[in-house]
Order: C-alpha cells, then structure tokens, then sequence
C-alpha cells in the first residue's frame, strides 16, 4: 500500500490538509475584496509570527530570490558587508554579494560549527570592521544543522552603525525570532519549511532603519523593487498580480499558527530536537552539528564507518515512504538530515526512527530494533 511521504525534509515540508484544502478553493481576483481578506489576515499574523511592528512584504519567489532582493535593495556596488559563512547558505549570501559587486568580507566558520555575538564583535572591532554596512547570518543552517546565535548577534551590533540581515527562511514559524527586540534589520522566510506551506513564497521584514538604506540603493530593480511593494501593501494590495492560492493558504497556515501559539511551537520544535538527537546517540550514531549549538528543527548526523548512507536514505524512501535529506556539497554521503519542522509531532519522528533502524539494519549496520524509539519516548511530549 502506498501512503502519501512523510517529509522529515528541510523544505519542502508536510502542508496540512486545512491549507490544501484553502489552496483548492475556486480561484478568485486579487482586486476584490475577498482577496483582501485574505492578504490583510496574512499580513496581520505574519506580523505576530516576526514579531514586528515592521512592514512584512510578501514575495512570489523561493527563499533565494528573496535574498538576491534584499541585497540589490539595501545596498549599493562596493558596499563593505560581512557574512558569516556557516555552510551552504551563508555561502549562498557571499555568492550573491560576490556577484553584484559588494565588497564582502567572509567569515569562514568550520561546517557544523555556529557563530555567536562574540565573533561578530572580533571582526568589527578589527581593521577589516572598518565602515561593514551590513552583517548577514543564517539563523538555522540547514544544511549542517547548526542554529546560529541570533540574540547574542543582535546585541553585539546594537549601538552600531550597521544592518543586521538574517536568513530565517527554514527557522521562522518554528524557532524564536524576535526581530524587533533583537534588532533585526531584515528577516527573510521561507514558505516551504517551518510556516507549512508549499514552496513559492518568501516574506521579508524591513526596519525603518533598513528603509533609509533601500532608499539609497543604486543597484536597478524592477520586479522585487521593495519600494513598490510597501507602496501597495500600505494600500492592503500587491503591485503585481500575486500568488493567490498560496496567500489564501497562507492566510490559513498562520492563523493555525497563531492558535497554537508561538511559544507552544517553539517549546514542540525544542521538544522534538531533543528527542531526535537523543534517539539518533542511543543507536551509537554521532551528531555533526557542535552540541550546544545544534538546531532543534534539524539533526544532522555523521555517517557511519562502511555504512553506504545514500542507501538508507532510498531504502527510507521507496520501502518506507519517508523522506529525509542528504548531505550537500562536500558533506555529501558523508552525513544524513532528519528535518523536523513545521507540521510534524513525535509520532511522525517516532515513525522515522522505526523506519531508520530497520533501513540500517538491511545495509548491515548493529542494531537491536526499538532501541531509539524508546529514547524518543522518554523524552517527546507532543
Ligand atoms: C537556511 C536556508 N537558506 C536559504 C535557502 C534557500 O531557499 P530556496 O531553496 O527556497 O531558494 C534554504 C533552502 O533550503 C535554507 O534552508
């Protein structure tokens, strides 16, 4: 028999059956008021979801796109900015930079290590600090699994004279991010990993303090041109025709949300990261991210001596089912990545678990089967 997959993927995610179901309603206009409804409940909640008072600009874009944007939007050619490169998403930012003509300044973090407050502060303090205009992080590194510190970041840049850019796009809706309290310039998301809805949109905070920059930007635009879309969102409307069925699904995705409230989510997200990883060690499996910075929305784990990890990752796949990713780049075969973000509980981990001992088990690995449910068990809650 076969059953719809289980994505314990970093993205795209399980959706809900009460978002596909708000996304398969008769297509409507987005001049109407019926599309109003929906665009202002979305911007209201994404709102309360940021944790902002800012202005929230809805995108039709993938995560990617919403960060070439936000870097030809705020900056202008030759701007000094620094990035932490904590894996392939804090590359993505250098990549991105590099290409429109920034001068960056790379932060190289070993893989599976995180950058905190303290690191920061060395770089700006040092020579190269000299007039940085923009620090860019990746909240929850997905691909190492590594949750970089964001508060101690945002305090460490507090009284200077620069923004503050993260990548949330696989940790808002599951992780806490205050951004107005922690003075977060730029949150970027993502729609397809913690807020559980399919792929295809991205939300973008944007301070007052960012406004001014965006102002003097050079860089051209048209499409993303954020001026455009706070000008028709002041309006309660978008400046082009938008992504309806997934503003309409959105709207439903964060009132669930809402109802459950941001800090149940983050307590479940904590919850299930702990438990994951704790099941994972108890079957002699070792974790790559640092520990007292690893993510609770994704554990990654080292592969085995002589395990072929590829093959447990398609035997999970087509025997049982359930997804979950691969190593990327240079950690490829080399680690595997349980996601456990947005619409999940401990039954789907429980069920991963069950399903990943017996997969390692076929390739030859020692297991005595139940061992890492039971660990879970011990510990989930949800
Ligand atoms: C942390 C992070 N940043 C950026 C991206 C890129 O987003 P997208 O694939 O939606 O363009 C991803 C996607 O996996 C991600 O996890």
């Amino acid at each position: 028999m076969k059953k719809d997959k289980l994505l314990m993927t970093p993205g795209p995610t399980n959706v809900p059956y009460k978002v596909r179901e708000a996304m398969a309603r008769p297509m409507i206009h987005h001049r109407t008021d019926e599309f109003e409804f929906y665009f202002t409940s979305m911007n209201e909640n994404l709102k309360k979801v940021f944790q902002t008072d800012n202005h929230v600009l809805t995108l039709a874009s993938s995560g990617t796109g919403a960060m070439e944007a936000a870097i030809v939007n705020t900056f202008s050619p030759g701007d000094k900015v620094l990035i932490a490169n904590t894996g392939v998403f804090g590359d993505r930012f250098v990549k991105i930079a590099t290409k429109f003509g920034l001068d960056v300044i790379t932060m190289d973090v070993p893989w599976g290590k995180g950058v905190t407050g303290h690191h920061i502060t060395q770089i700006l303090d040092s020579q190269d600090g000299k007039n940085i205009k923009g620090v860019f992080v990746t909240h929850n590194e997905t691909s190492t699994g590594v949750a970089n510190d964001i508060q101690s970041i945002g305090e460490a840049l507090k009284d200077r004279d620069c923004l503050f850019i993260i990548d949330a796009i696989s940790s808002l809706g599951g992780m806490d991010v205050k951004t107005d309290e922690w003075g977060i310039d730029i949150v970027i998301a993502g729609s397809q990993k913690a807020l559980m809805l399919p792929p295809g949109l991205a939300f973008i905070s944007i301070s007052d303090r960012a406004w001014e920059a965006i102002e003097r930007s050079t860089f051209p635009k048209f499409y993303f041109d954020f001026l455009a879309y706070k000008k028709s969102l002041e309006k309660n409307t978008t400046p082009y025709t938008p992504a309806v069925s997934l503003i309409v699904g959105a709207s439903q995705a964060l009132q669930m949300l809402i109802e459950e409230g941001l800090d149940n989510i983050f307590d479940r997200h904590e919850n299930l990261g702990k438990a994951c990883r704790a099941a994972v060690c108890s079957i002699g499996l070792e974790l790559f991210a640092e520990e007292d910075m690893a993510s609770d929305l994704i554990t990654s784990i080292k592969a085995p001596e002589k395990i072929d990890i590829e093959k447990v990752r398609k035997i999970l796949n087509l025997d049982y089912d359930i997804m979950i990713a691969g190593g990327q780049q240079q950690l490829k075969g080399k680690i595997i990545r349980i996601g456990h973000m947005g619409y999940v509980d401990g039954f789907d981990l429980i069920k991963t678990l069950s399903a990943l001992e017996k997969a390692l088990m076929q390739v030859g690995y020692d297991i005595e089967l139940g061992t890492s449910i039971s660990a879970a068990q011990n510990i989930l809650k949800y």
